[in-house]
């Protein structure tokens, strides 16, 4: 009898994980991009950062985040020793960052409104490379100018524990797993919740190998 296999990575083989409301205007939906619509979206990834490469960013204090990050849409999110935030233009070609394809927009915008975000708009798209052991601090999402607009963020590649804590830096934080496909949605109370991932655990993604992809979805401007 051939051995039972289970394929952690394998949407088929899964049970189904409904929609999770993770908090007040805050949802995981689980498995929103299904495998084929994902090798489509790494595709439409690896031509992207051939135009704006993933790149290590420095904070103002001088420190290298670990995550290795690059943007497309009209403004991109970068940080060096001069400060953060958004630009029209690449520092690393000087040019303007590529499109949205529209395929991302398209699903940021689905997503958002499964969340109850029917007006999202997203002028940015930052895409943030993990590599094990990459991690990302807890951290507000705060340098956009409308509160109003949610973040919608797309992982895809190796599994990562999601940090969700509350308005307080001090607030209690919980760890939720986030997969291949999976989309979290946050806005309106829960805007300015908290949030960060865990060092990325070694393992090895059929499609993306050793990196996990998130591609947050803003309204910057
Ligand atoms: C972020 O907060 O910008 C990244 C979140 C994630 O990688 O899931
Ligand atoms: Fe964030």
């Amino acid at each position: 009898m051939p051995a039972m296999t289970f394929d952690l990575f394998s949407d088929t083989e899964l049970p189904p994980r409904p929609p999770q409301q993770i908090a007040d205007s805050a949802w995981l939906l689980p498995g929103f991009v299904d495998t084929r619509r994902a090798e489509a979206i790494v595709a439409l990834l690896r031509r992207l950062v051939r135009q704006a490469p993933l790149r290590r960013l420095q904070t103002r204090g001088g420190h290298w985040m670990s995550v290795e990050t690059a943007s497309c849409g009209r403004y991109g999110w970068i940080s060096d020793r001069a400060g953060y935030g958004y630009s029209e233009r690449d520092p690393v070609s000087g040019q303007p960052w590529p499109e949205m394809p529209p395929l991302l927009r398209q699903l940021a915008q689905d997503g958002a409104r499964q969340a109850g975000f029917a007006d999202f708009a997203p002028d940015c798209c930052l895409i943030n490379g993990y590599r094990p052991g990459a991690k990302m601090g807890l951290h507000q999402d705060r340098d956009e100018r409308d509160f109003s607009q949610p973040i919608v963020s797309l992982s895809l590649g190796l599994p990562a524990i999601f940090l969700w804590g509350g308005l307080q830096r001090s607030d209690p934080v919980r760890r939720i797993g986030l997969m291949h496909g999976d989309l979290m949605v946050w806005g309106g109370p829960s805007r300015l919740v908290y949030h960060g991932v865990a060092p990325l655990r070694p393992g090895r993604h059929p499609l993306l190998g050793e990196w996990r992809l998130n591609l947050t979805f803003r309204r910057a401007r």
